[in-house]
């Protein structure tokens, strides 16, 4: 069997729900507003996690290089130190990401979890022997760990490029879209500060938009929530720190009217708007430059 056909079987085994279910209800209730939006990186408009696991990754696979040449042996020692602590952030950031996910990426991402626990483990392992003398067993310790984080990372790329965990799911659903003026129907159709469904022709099917009026002012979204698809049109309106936000049914995430910025969790990039123009009382859309 091939590594991406074993990732699957784990995917879609429902049986390892037993356990996953009670651990992700613990992370639900642990991670609250706003230390949950912090390290999903709503604030920042991308996911934090890819950004924090850079230091361990990174500091883990330099120790393994200077573990080769025995005069630097001591600075791979301050690496795997660095390491170890950097680890604690890229676990939470990672478990507040997991805890909102599909079922099949969450199973994967218990496996990542796990995996990384040992890695980790073996890295702890390997400062405590280095720091009684023992060199050897340290390193292989360490290079132990490396193999596994490695694995590991595998496994958590899997989780984006296969499963399109943490990638924007409004961003493609956008570039199904025609690249010309699309006509949304009268502006006087839609309803006042609620969130109406409109269509828009794309390549071979049409494309679920949602659009807002407020006042004279229409706004208007791909449908898609860029969080996990979830149909924005079913959402509703609200002010969400200072700024009026289209809120997503499905798990809460809030992105701003007036340019798409999540503004809460656990969404971390921004949901895809429109150009809008107004012709002869239609609401006209277009995809912004950067799709087109
Ligand atoms: S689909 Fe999860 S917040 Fe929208």
């Amino acid at each position: 069997m091939s590594l991406m056909g074993f990732l699957d079987r784990v995917a879609d085994n429902a049986s390892f729900d037993k356990v996953i279910e009670p651990a992700r209800r613990a992370v639900l209730g642990a991670f609250k507003p706003p230390v949950k939006d912090l390290l999903h990186g709503t604030w920042l408009g991308h996911a934090l996690h890819p950004v924090v696991v850079q230091v361990p990754v990174g500091s883990w696979v330099s120790a393994g290089l200077l573990d080769a040449i025995p005069p630097l042996r001591p600075a791979a020692t301050v690496l795997i130190g660095t390491g170890v602590a950097a680890a604690v952030p890229a676990a939470l950031t990672g478990a507040a990401d997991w805890s909102e996910q599909g079922s099949g990426v969450r199973r994967l991402g218990a496996l990542h979890a796990v995996a990384n626990t040992v890695a980790l483990g073996l890295y702890v392992g390997s400062l405590a022997a280095r720091k009684k003398g023992r060199g050897g067993l340290g390193r292989v310790l360490s290079y132990a760990g490396l193999g596994i984080a490695t694995g590991s990372a595998a496994v958590g790329g899997h989780m984006s490029y296969a499963q399109s965990s943490g990638v924007s799911h409004a961003a493609t659903a956008i570039r199904r879209l025609t690249t010309d003026w699309i006509d949304l129907g009268p502006m006087d159709d839609l309803p006042e500060g609620r969130p109406a469904l409109r269509t828009g022709a794309g390549n071979g099917d049409d494309v679920p938009l949602v659009a807002v009026r407020r006042g004279a002012r229409v706004d208007v979204f791909v449908d898609a929530c860029s969080h996990l698809s979830g149909p924005l049109h079913e959402g509703a309106v609200e002010e969400i720190r200072g700024s009026q936000c289209l809120v997503c049914p499905w798990h809460g995430s809030a992105f701003d009217l007036d340019n798409g910025q999540p503004r809460r969790g656990p969404a971390a990039n921004p949901q895809e708007k429109l150009d809008v123009r107004m012709e002869a009382g239609h609401v006209m859309a277009r995809v912004p430059g950067r799709h087109r």
